[in-house]
């Protein structure tokens, strides 16, 4: 696929995402979020690839939806547009690990493209923020559900009813970021967590990121019970079985991915 506002690239087994709409801050317009979501497609469907990460630009990984293309919009626009363009929950529906690495602004839809994939590494410049109520409109992507979720009621209703941002620190201790890293060395470090990841076998990875995502959508039984069921199925994988005898035999797995 040739793409006009990413670069997509495969690192070894990692692929790598890179918003590339630097005039504008990586605003999300309609052809944004139908390009990430067609990169999703393609890397999910490669099985050299193990993981991916979602990067934008120093200054932005997103400021949010592209205001200038929405205004103009009316409710049909819009109604229409989340099934043939934007399909923007495609990020968090894809199998594989996905890791948001975020520097500067991100902002709106960018604040939730970064909440869809599996975790946000920040850089120490990252700054989060649903400032959609200054505009006299709501987050439309996650931003009022996934925040929540992330950071709590109290967090996630200062945030959506100001429109302020938060830097990094306050993201961290918030559970919004898992890590924060000097910005300079923001994606040395998203690509290190994403290889290491990319090298463990990809259906225990899926399995664990199944079971992690249940948390959010279930009781805590239901949760127990789809994570027992995963773990059980894993003993099922070649790669199990030779996980525990490369370990007991003290050298590396020869991890096949099945
Ligand atoms: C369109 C945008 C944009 C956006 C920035 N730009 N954000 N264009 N949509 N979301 C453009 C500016 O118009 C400007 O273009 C250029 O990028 C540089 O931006 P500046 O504002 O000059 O930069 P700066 O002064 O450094 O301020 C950075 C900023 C500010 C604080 C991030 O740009 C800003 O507040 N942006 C909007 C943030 C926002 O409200 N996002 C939520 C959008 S609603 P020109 O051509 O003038 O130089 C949303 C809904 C999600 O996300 C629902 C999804 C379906």
């Amino acid at each position: 696929n040739s793409y006009e506002y990413l670069l997509v690239e495969r690192k070894a087994a990692v692929g790598l995402i890179t918003l590339n709409r630097p005039k504008q801050l990586n605003a999300l317009s309609f052809g944004v979020f139908g390009e990430i979501a067609t990169a999703i497609d393609e890397l999910e469907a490669d099985a050299a690839i193990g993981c991916i990460v979602l990067t934008g630009s120093e200054k932005a990984f997103a400021a949010g939806a592209d205001i200038k293309e929405m205004q103009p919009k009316g409710f049909i626009d819009m109604f229409n547009a989340d099934f043939t363009a934007i399909r923007g929950d495609r990020v968090a529906t894809c199998r594989k690990p996905t890791i948001a690495a975020v520097s500067g602004y991100a902002l709106g839809g960018g604040c939730e493209l970064a909440m869809m994939c599996d975790f946000i590494i920040a850089s120490d410049t990252a700054k989060f923020g649903q400032p959609e109520i200054t505009l006299g409109t709501i987050p439309g992507i996650g931003g009022t559900q996934r925040l929540t979720r992330a950071v709590g009621k109290a967090k996630a209703m200062d945030l959506c009813l100001t429109g302020r941002m938060m830097d990094a620190a306050e993201a961290e201790r918030a559970g919004l970021v898992s890590r924060i890293v000097a910005v300079d060395k923001l994606l040395e470090e998203a690509m290190a967590a994403a290889e290491k990841i990319a090298a463990m076998s990809q259906p225990a990875a899926e399995m664990a990121k199944r079971a992690v995502n249940r948390a959010f959508e279930t009781t805590l039984a239901q949760g127990m019970e789809v994570e027992r069921d995963l773990f059980r199925s894993s003993f099922a994988l070649q790669d199990r079985a030779e996980g525990m005898a490369a370990f007991i035999e003290k050298r590396p797995p020869q991890i096949r991915n099945r």
